[in-house]
């Protein structure tokens, strides 16, 4: 196929006839009508705009149709994708002429720097909206906290209308087009990225794309009957296909939300509902849902959300016979959405929320041919899971393996690197990864929810278990870093040495995701040593959810002790904010440079490296509590002498002819200049 005009080559390798100077400039309206948009309509939507503006439009049709038609052509037969291809060009076309004029400027900025976010001085910080400072508003009074830890990117958890009641933290949306009214209004959205950009902070927004909430306009009108409106979901009449279907899906709320479907008397049927009986699961094999999310993408790009955040992406598309996650129509969703942002406003990225088994992993950035071209950035659960995992095991070798078993993500994605966020910890290890190391996938998934639970002799943890399920023996554990770190337990101990290690642990777990690429998140709280909430069930509707265990309200007390020398808020808070300046000035944790492990001498020290032209970055990690010896003479694959780019020191080599490691000590280790 020919990347420039979409047609077949012809003969095989032969080159594209069509790929002529003249061709190049061919008008829209010339090219094949299986890849025009229908001209009229987008000249009469940018008829007001400069030349150079309805040129530059043109261009970008240019540049992106390739990547929308190939993913359309995927999801949904050659008729309905070229309409619906049409339609999205032309939503395209309005977000385009509708978008501010501080945010058209960003735009061309972001398209002269294309790697923004893959830049080291990238640092996240991700918090509900009224948890960390009420409303929009009070948000918007912490942006200068925010600036004093070096944050650039900020995820609040959903902000748009919920449902009354329950609404799975906001995760079940009532209306895209409105802000929740506790938290403040579309304009008070505005002011606030506005505020942020001036900051320097790119706000993250969740579109929660696989589910609405009863309460949606779209459901009511299909509880009404509305034929149109019941194909936006999966409904069935009786259990026959839910049954089917059920034979090979796994429950993602055994607990309180058991099955995947639910039976609703104003439907008279069964609606799919993954998550809970409140979320509606769309069907996005209806070409209408692509087009309604679309619209949305580009609705919250005009408002200044920088990175969208896919809810639950790996859940979109359903085929018998499968658990119904990962299928490669989510990909070309995402792939196709992209597109159409990239065309209205390219300032704006999509993240995959994708919390899946290692292997599913790195197909979130687009898989095959389409390689790069799907979400530009990911979780990195993979990485999550093997810090815990070597935190409680004080050994790398299971982390070593597993990760470098992990394909390298393009070079134009980045990965969010995380310890936790607002959801639980699963313990995302591969079987075939713990076997090859000698370990029993099972048993040790068992072996780190009894660790983090605190129920495995000599561990100090205070996780919660959450949605245990009997039938897989799955436990997922909830808690704050510092509940799971041993930080609460020292404290509440009052023992200045168990506090001592545990925050070394927490700085050392910090160390390694700033210092693997890509963006660090860290969520809100942990910069303080921020607990469990000892009071998460007081509100009934999370009484049965203890994730709101590590989702507590932010405390101006505590932020207060980071200015109080010696406090656990502020060793933290300033290691932190050390950590991100030091990580601003390495070019090699750009996020194109891969992150390479390999085993070394030392189980006890994890070693990544890092290649780049202008020298090589070597990290080691002591992930225990006691001191670690690396021999350099035989391992130190960098130059020497070496410098601690974390410390600023230059580093001291022993008469042994090792490095030694304090406990949980980090050290980035590049050559003097
Ligand atoms: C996502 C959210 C989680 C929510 C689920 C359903 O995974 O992170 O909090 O429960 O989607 O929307
Ligand atoms: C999301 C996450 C999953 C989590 C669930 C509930 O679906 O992918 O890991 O357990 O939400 O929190």
């Amino acid at each position: 196929m020919c990347w420039w005009c979409g047609r077949p080559r012809r003969p095989a390798n032969s080159k594209c006839q069509r790929i002529t100077p003249r061709h190049r400039r061919a008008p829209i309206s010339s090219l094949d009508n299986r890849v025009a948009p229908d001209r009229s309509a987008v000249d009469d939507i940018l008829a007001g705009l400069s030349p150079d503006r309805r040129d530059l439009f043109e261009l970008r049709v240019r540049r992106w149709l390739p990547d929308l038609r190939a993913a359309l052509a995927l999801l949904y037969p050659a008729e309905s994708a070229a309409a619906l291809q049409r339609r999205l060009i032309e939503a395209a076309a309005r977000a385009y002429r509708d978008r501010p004029a501080d945010l058209h400027r960003l735009d061309q900025a972001r398209t002269l720097a294309p790697d923004w976010f893959q830049e080291p001085a990238m640092l996240g910080y991700a918090a509900y909206c009224d948890r960390l400072g009420g409303d929009l508003r009070g948000v918007r009074a912490q942006l200068p906290y925010l600036s004093e830890l070096g944050v650039t990117y900020l995820h609040l958890m959903p902000v748009l209308r919920a449902r009354d009641g329950d609404s799975d933290g906001g995760y079940a949306v009532a209306d895209y087009r409105d802000v929740e009214p506790a938290l403040g209004t579309v304009q008070d959205l505005r002011d606030l990225t506005a505020a942020m950009r001036a900051a320097g902070i790119s706000l993250v927004l969740d579109l929660v794309l696989n589910h609405v909430a009863r309460e949606h306009h779209w459901a009511r009108a299909a509880r009404d009957g509305d034929q149109t409106y019941r194909g936006y979901f999966h409904i069935h009449p009786d259990r026959a296909e839910p049954d089917e279907y059920e034979k090979t899906l796994p429950e993602v709320f055994p607990d309180f939300a058991p099955g995947s479907f639910s039976w609703d008397p104003e439907l008279s049927g069964w609606v799919w509902t993954t998550f809970n009986s409140f979320q509606w699961d769309v069907n996005w094999a209806n070409p209408d849902v692509f087009f309604e999310y679309a619209d949305i993408v580009l609705w919250l790009a005009n408002v200044g959300v920088e990175v969208i955040r896919l809810d639950a992406i790996a859940f979109l598309w359903k085929r018998k016979g499968t658990n119904c996650q990962n299928q490669p129509e989510v990909h070309a969703i995402a792939q196709a959405l992209r597109a159409v942002l990239r065309i209205a406003a390219p300032a704006t990225l999509l993240k995959a929320e994708a919390i899946v088994a290692p292997r599913e992993l790195v197909q979130y950035f687009g898989r095959g041919r389409s390689h790069g071209k799907a979400s530009d950035l990911a979780y990195h659960n993979t990485l999550m899971a093997q810090v815990w995992s070597m935190l409680a095991t004080r050994d790398t070798a299971l982390a070593v393996r597993a990760l470098g078993a992990l394909p390298t993500a393009p070079t134009t994605t980045s990965w969010i690197c995380y310890l936790r966020c607002h959801d639980d910890i699963g313990w995302a290890i591969d079987d075939a990864d713990a076997g090859a190391v000698g370990l029993g996938g099972f048993a040790h998934r068992s072996f780190l929810s009894d660790y983090y639970l605190g129920e495995f002799p000599g561990s100090t943890a205070r996780g919660l278990v959450f949605q245990p399920n009997p039938a897989t023996g799955d436990r997922r554990v909830s808690g704050t870093t510092a509940a799971l770190a041993g930080l609460e337990a020292a404290e509440a101990a009052g023992d200045p040495a168990a506090i001592d290690i545990a925050l070394r642990r927490i700085l050392l777990a910090h160390a390694i995701i700033m210092g693997w690429g890509g963006i660090p998140v860290i969520w809100m709280g942990d910069e303080l040593g921020m607990p469990n909430d000892p009071n998460w069930q007081a509100d009934p509707a999370h009484a049965a959810d203890n994730r709101w265990a590590h989702r507590g309200p932010m405390s101006s007390e505590l932020q207060a002790q980071r200015f109080v020398d010696g406090a656990v808020a502020h060793r933290l808070f300033h290691g932190l904010a050390q950590m991100a300046r030091a990580r601003s000035a390495l070019p090699q944790l750009h996020a194109a440079t891969p992150a390479a492990v390999a085993p070394g001498p030392n189980p006890g020290i994890l070693m990544v490296l890092r290649d780049h032209p202008q020298g090589e970055l070597v990290e080691l990690f002591n992930v225990t509590e006691q001191w670690q010896p690396w021999p350099v003479r035989s391992h130190y694959p960098g130059a020497v002498p070496a410098i601690d780019a974390l410390g600023g020191n230059p580093v001291q080599i022993g008469d042994d002819g090792c490095l030694w490691l304090e406990p949980y000590q980090a050290l980035w280790l590049v050559a003097p200049c």
